[in-house]
């Protein structure tokens, strides 16, 4: 099995990247971010608690995502592997994934960190918030608040997979393409 994490800043470009990887080696795309907008889209209790943090561009508590990502992990995971686009977001989330894993004897390939500086990613979502529909798009105050929180809460991530010999930098900066390159490069290797 091929089991990946994709990882980097708001607008770094692990969804775009993600569907090349998943269409290229088979895998199963599991975004945090998209499963939690499908569910605000369903007014589901789930969506309704996680929009009022999502809205404010602030993390949705570690319970919430982890018991969403317990789930599918515990009944569906079969075939090549999968790729986790915007999970682990905490030490707590990592830490958590680390044990669901273990419990089901499935092992972590590589954590994939997609490197792009701070004015490239503001000027990636705000061109994108002009059509995206996100509500947490919408603005350059709530998008440094994003990356402010990336900073604070998510970076630690990349350490924690440093430790385990897992994390590997990929420059984010580039054509789609010259990017999925690098990536391929690297699962490869
Ligand atoms: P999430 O949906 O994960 O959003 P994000 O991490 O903020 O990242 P984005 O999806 O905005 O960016 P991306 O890296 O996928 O880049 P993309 O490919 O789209 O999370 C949203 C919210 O949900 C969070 O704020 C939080 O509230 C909640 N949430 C989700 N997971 C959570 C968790 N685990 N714990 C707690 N809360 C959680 O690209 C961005 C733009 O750039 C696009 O327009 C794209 O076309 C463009 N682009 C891509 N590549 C390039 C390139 N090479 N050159 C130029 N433009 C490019
Ligand atoms: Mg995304």
């Amino acid at each position: 099995m091929l089991n990946l994490v994709i990882f980097g800043p708001p607008g770094a470009g692990k969804g775009t990247q993600s569907n090349k990887i998943i269409e290229k080696y088979n895998l199963m795309h599991l975004s945090t971010g998209d499963i939690l907008r499908a569910e605000i889209a369903s007014k589901t209790d789930l969506g309704n608690e996680a929009k009022k943090f999502i809205d404010k561009g602030e993390l949705v508590p570690d319970n919430i995502v982890i018991g969403m990502i317990r789930k599918i992990i515990e009944r569906n995971i079969s075939g090549n592997g999968f790729i986790l686009d915007g999970f682990p977001r905490t030490i707590e989330q990592a830490n958590a994934l680390d044990e669901m894993l273990n419990n089901k004897k499935i092992p972590l390939s590589k954590m994939l960190f997609l490197d792009v500086d701070h004015e490239e990613l503001i000027k990636r979502l705000l061109s994108r918030g002009k059509d995206s529909g996100r509500s947490d798009d919408q603005g350059l105050s709530i998008i440094e608040k994003r990356i402010n929180i990336y900073h604070q809460q998510t970076k630690p991530v990349l350490e924690y997979y440093e430790k385990q010999n897992k994390a590997y930098k990929i420059n984010g900066i580039g054509t789609v393409d010259e990017i999925f390159d690098r990536l391929c490069k690297v699962i490869d290797k």
